[in-house]
């Protein structure tokens, strides 16, 4: 970045320090590493906070980050910086695995425990862990007789809203069989404003709360399913190895671990075994 470009006639004076302290400070709220490409989108996404606080330039923003009275604003920022794309059955494989080989071998297993924790770690705005509750109640069909939870998180403090309205536009929610959306939907309105709401029995299997993975982790454990996808492939290994290393004692040998596509435990942690397909299983210590 030259001095030329810094000068560059925009509607936000945006300067090379500005994008490295807001860089430093995304890094160490949420663990995302924005690499110089970035540029254009932090001043894109943070833009529209500037506009509706009425500042001028990205120092003044900074500078209201900094000051004890921009905490509040600190939680726009992170909103703000967050890469929210999900959809539901999102690689279809992992839920496929979930309800045909793990959930219903669980099921068959008439002196088996009933007792089933789910912990959903980048939520996002709702469809997986939704999809893993439809998971459950497809594979089990007395499910309410069991104790199944479904703990879904997030950072994002806008995203966790959708999750909990569990509402859902007619394009989020395409390609989804007309027997699943009968089954977990309720319909309302017509034509472009057609509605699909999450069902209460099926939102009740489910708990959404705030959290931030760069910190201790609240929950004990032990936790038989973990969707972690993602989500990792915004942070450096270090981070990566730090966040691992604080999971996996929430996991007993066999428990299962869910990454995204691109991710990938190879030099991050020994903890668990490749199945394949980005699933994992939890080893036994050694
Ligand atoms: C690309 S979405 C993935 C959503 C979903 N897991 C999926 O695979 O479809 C990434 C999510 O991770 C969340 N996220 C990013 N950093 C986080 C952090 N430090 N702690 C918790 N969630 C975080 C974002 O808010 C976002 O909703």
């Amino acid at each position: 970045m030259t001095r030329i470009e810094d000068a560059r006639q925009r509607e936000f004076a945006f300067t090379h320090a500005d994008f490295e302290s807001l860089r430093t400070m995304v890094k160490e709220q949420c663990g995302i590493t924005l690499s110089e490409s970035k540029r254009e989108l932090v001043y894109g996404r943070l833009s529209r906070r500037l506009r509706v606080l009425g500042l001028s330039a990205f120092a003044d923003y900074r500078r209201l980050l900094a000051a004890s009275e921009g905490q509040a604003e600190m939680i726009e920022f992170i909103n703000a910086v967050t890469t929210n794309l999900t959809s539901y059955f999102r690689e279809p494989h992992h839920f496929d695995f979930l309800r045909d080989d793990y959930l219903r071998a669980r099921a068959a297993d008439s002196r088996g425990s009933r007792r089933i924790r789910i912990w959903c770690s980048a939520a996002s705005t709702g469809e997986e862990p939704y999809s893993i509750a439809m998971s459950v109640a497809e594979a089990i069909p007395d499910w309410q007789r069991w104790d199944i939870k479904i703990l879904a998180t997030d950072l994002d403090t806008n995203v966790l809203k959708t999750c909990v309205a569990g509402v859902y536009r007619e394009e989020r929610v395409r390609g989804m069989s007309q027997k699943r959306l009968d089954r977990f939907f309720d319909v309302s309105g017509s034509g472009a404003d057609r509605q699909f709401r999450i069902k209460p029995e099926l939102a009740s299997m489910i708990a959404f709360r705030q959290l931030n993975l760069m910190h201790t982790l609240p929950m004990k454990g032990p936790l038989d399913v973990i969707f972690c996808r993602n989500v990792i492939i915004y942070f450096d290994k270090d981070t990566q190895r730090g966040l691992f290393s604080r999971i996996a004692p929430l996991q007993r040998p066999g428990d299962l671990l869910f990454l995204g596509h691109s991710e990938s435990l190879l030099q991050v942690s020994d903890a668990w075994t490749l199945m394949g397909k980005t699933i994992y299983k939890r080893n036994a210590p050694c």
